[in-house]
């Protein structure tokens, strides 16, 4: 594997191969991380990875100085996963003046994350397409986990023509149901044992829906009082359509049901398609 760090050694290295698929990350990886670079190795033959961790994308309140950094433990797995390439900048190399011009993402990146971490995704989208940028993939690969941010990613594709072809991977979790997620790590013992909790109440929903039920506001209202009893502080629980994340209506079919709780310090989000 060949790691590069500034965007000339990128643009040199980029040259050997003729059409990448890439994995961006923020590193601290773990097995979602390599299912999506094997779904990645699944649409081209040479796989890019990218390994940086946005301060664009987090508010002053939040964890971007805790940010898990597991940088030769990363690179290891890369490795044993044949990653051609991994791009591994730090903040001067994409950020070496105040990032200024930044897209813009629609009204649909103010709900749900958006309207608890104001400006999330203009980060995400910003830094997407400066690493689309600079790799120049063929085709990207995202995770399912974080569901908003993929529609916001291949809506941003879409209206600007990114030339980019967006792919989904599934969510991978632990044995108990909890989705793996780098700020798991974060949690206590008794917070950890409790974590399932957020799937399951998803599950609840998703199970209740596909039986007829679609009074989605209840559910999810009732699915909130049973995580605040958990001593969970739900951020939300929505019923949403697939295709834009717009409210669900009665008689709609592709349905998706997200959610966004803390543990004590740790916000865990996650999402089940109905
Ligand atoms: P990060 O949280 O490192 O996630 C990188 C990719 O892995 C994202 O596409 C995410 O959806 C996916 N992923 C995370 N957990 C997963 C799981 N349990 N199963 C499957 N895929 C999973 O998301 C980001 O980084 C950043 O916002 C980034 C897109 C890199 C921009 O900075």
């Amino acid at each position: 594997m060949q790691v590069v760090k500034s965007i000339e050694d990128l643009r040199t290295a980029r040259k050997a191969f003729k059409g990448l698929a890439f994995v961006p990350t923020m590193g601290n990886l773990h097995a979602g991380h390599v299912s999506l670079l094997r779904l990645a190795r699944t649409h081209r033959t040479h796989v890019a990875a990218s390994i940086f961790v946005n301060r664009l994308q987090f508010a002053p309140t939040e964890d971007f100085d805790s940010y898990p950094r597991t940088f030769q433990d990363d690179c290891k797995k890369l490795e044993a996963e044949g990653v051609d390439l991994l791009f591994a900048p730090d903040e001067r190399v994409l950020y070496p003046q105040p990032q200024s011009y930044i897209v813009e993402p629609p009204s649909m990146a103010n709900d749900l994350e958006g309207a608890f971490r104001p400006r999330f995704f203009h980060g995400v989208a910003t830094v997407v397409l400066k690493l689309f940028n600079c790799v120049q993939p063929e085709v990207a690969v995202f995770g399912k986990k974080d569901y908003q941010q993929l529609m916001v990613i291949r809506n941003m594709v879409g209206q600007l023509d990114v030339p980019v072809s967006v792919i989904a991977g599934e969510t991978v979790r632990e044995a108990d149901g909890l989705a793996m997620s780098s700020r798991n790590t974060y949690l206590s013992i008794p917070d950890r044992a409790k974590a399932p909790q957020l799937q399951a109440e998803l599950a609840t929903i998703a199970l209740a829906v596909r039986g007829g039920n679609v009074e989605f506001t209840k559910l999810a209202e009732e699915s909130v009082k049973r995580l605040a009893a958990g001593g969970w502080k739900p951020d939300y629980i929505s019923v949403r359509r697939r295709e834009d994340l717009a409210s669900a209506t009665a008689g709609e079919k592709q349905l998706v049901v997200l959610g966004a709780a803390r543990l004590g310090a740790t916000r865990l989000i996650d999402n089940l398609e109905i």
